[in-house]
Formats: C-alpha cells, sequence, structure tokens
C-alpha cells in the first residue's frame, strides 16, 4: 500500500514514516519538494541503521502529488494548514482514504474563555453557542473541507512522535480510531496494527472524534503538569 504523510517532514511524520516504512511504500509530502526528498533520505538512513537488512522505499514529493498517488493519505499537520490543503483535495479518488491524527491543542483556550465573561470579546452569544462552536472535532473539519466524511478515519492521536522516532525503543500502546466506513476503518486498524506492539481500537463513528481527540489533549498535558515522558494510552 501507498502511504502519504502530508507535512511528513514534521516530528510526527518522521515518526509514521520510519514505523510503517517496514510494511507500506511511504510518500513524504511537503510545501517542497527538495525538503520532502531530504526527509525522505535522513528516514531511510534511521531505518537501514534500525535494520541493516530494511528494503523499504521512501520517497519526497509535494503535499499534492503525494495525496494523489497515495492509497492512504495521513495528515501530519497541524489544524489550520490542514483544513487549507484538505480544501485543495476535494478530487480525490473515492477509493483513498484520508487518515486524521490532529489534536487542537489550543482548544481549551477558547473553551475557557467562553465559559468567562468576555463572550462578546469571542464574538459568540452565549455559553451554549460557544461550547457549540468548539464541539466538531479536528477529523471533521478535516471532513468538512474534503467533502468526503465516509473517506476520513480518525486515529492515532495518542502516540507520541518521539517515541514512534525512536526504533530502539517498542512503544506498546493502543489508538483508537473512529470513522463511519466499516471497511475504510478496517483498512486502517489494520495498517496502524502491523506497527509492533501497538494495537488499533474501533472506538465507533467519526463524531465521537472530539473525544478521542481530547484524550489526546489530556495525555499530552501529563508531560506538563505531570512530568510524564511522552504520554501515551494502553486499554485494559
Ligand atoms: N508531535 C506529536 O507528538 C503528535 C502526536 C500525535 C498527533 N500529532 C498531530 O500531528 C500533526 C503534526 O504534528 P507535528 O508535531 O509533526 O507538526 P510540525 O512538526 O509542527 O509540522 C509538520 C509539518 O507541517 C508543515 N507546516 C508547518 N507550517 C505550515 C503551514 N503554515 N502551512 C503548511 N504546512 C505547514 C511543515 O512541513 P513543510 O515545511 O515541509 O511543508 C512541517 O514539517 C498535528 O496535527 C498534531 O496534532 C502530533
Amino acid at each position: 500500500m501507498k502511504i502519504g504523510l502530508l507535512g511528513g517532514t514534521g516530528k510526527f511524520g518522521m515518526g509514521l514514516a520510519v514505523r510503517l516504512a517496514p510494511f507500506h511504500t511511504i510518500i513524504i509530502g511537503s510545501r517542497k519538494v527538495e525538503k520532502a526528498k531530504s526527509s525522505a533520505q535522513a528516514y531511510l538512513k534511521v531505518c537501514r541503521q534500525n535494520n541493516p537488512n530494511f528494503s523499504g522505499s521512501i520517497i519526497g514529493d509535494s503535499n499534492l502529488s503525494a495525496a494523489r498517488s497515495s492509497n492512504v493519505i495521513i495528515i501530519c499537520l497541524k489544524l489550520e494548514p490542514a483544513l487549507e490543503l484538505a480544501a485543495k483535495l476535494r478530487d480525490l479518488r473515492e477509493d483513498q482514504i484520508v487518515v486524521s491524527p490532529i489534536v487542537d491543542i489550543h482548544e481549551e483556550v477558547p473553551r475557557r474563555k467562553a465559559s468567562s465573561t468576555n463572550l462578546e470579546q469571542n464574538n459568540v452569544g452565549s455559553v451554549a453557542e460557544a461550547y457549540l462552536k468548539h464541539i466538531m472535532s479536528c477529523a471533521e473539519a478535516v471532513a468538512g473541507e474534503l467533502g468526503r466524511r465516509e473517506q476520513v478515519i480518525s486515529a492515532l492521536h495518542t502516540l507520541p512522535a518521539e517515541r514512534l522516532s525512536d526504533l530502539s525503543q517498542a512503544i506498546d500502546a493502543d489508538v483508537l480510531v473512529c470513522g463511519d466506513d466499516v471497511l475504510n476503518v478496517k483498512i486502517v486498524t489494520e495498517l496502524i496494527g502491523r506497527i509492533p506492539e501497538i494495537r488499533a481500537h474501533y472506538a465507533g463513528p467519526l463524531r465521537l472524534s472530539s473525544h478521542v481527540e481530547g484524550i489526546a489533549i489530556a495525555i499530552s498535558s501529563l508531560s506538563r503538569y505531570s512530568k510524564i515522558h511522552q504520554p501515551t494510552i494502553k486499554v485494559v
């Protein structure tokens, strides 16, 4: 299978590339093709250092070309650039799957502001409206821009980039997957499940993604408030 990692030059893209490359052809996407190619070379080096018999393929391309030539597209971008890019991907084929691992880590800020007295400043009329404005998940926002809800799968949010990138460590983690199309969910859970010691579980339709994204926000705050390094989750 061809996996396109849009924005794959970043921290999360690197982690996914080196973990998935033993099983799939990886296409790193970037705004700059040269940057994508140089990241692809660097990731290949990491894979070969870890396993001298590694024979996988990692190549670099523009984000749009990487998207067009992939079976599964993983958007490794922060929310705003991800939505801008998704709007340019409306011509995807029906058999392509888009995975959103996106967590809007700043989500807590507008929520906190909205429940205080300065609603007017936030341009919302009521606490209820403020709540509703922020209830759509990142994955649903991506689906809205794409215009293809059933092709969007929400997954991978709770895997820290640093753990993924360090091939000397087994990760031993569970991943929660949300999506509306059963076959697309199956393809993505199997793809993630190929990574040793990572288990992917179907957590329900895409409308539940906001809760999974919320878990990832809570997890990431553990490193800040409880000094837990690279936290992830296990389902027992
Ligand atoms: N980091 C983690 O541990 C982690 C874990 C789980 C989920 N995630 C999610 O994965 C996504 C990527 O996270 P990350 O930490 O890898 O992000 P990142 O390193 O900050 O950025 C990834 C890539 O985004 C591109 N980019 C940056 N600004 C852009 C802009 N204005 N327009 C278009 N592209 C831009 C850059 O690629 P080019 O310059 O090559 O175009 C960059 O390499 C986020 O949504 C995050 O919530 C991250």
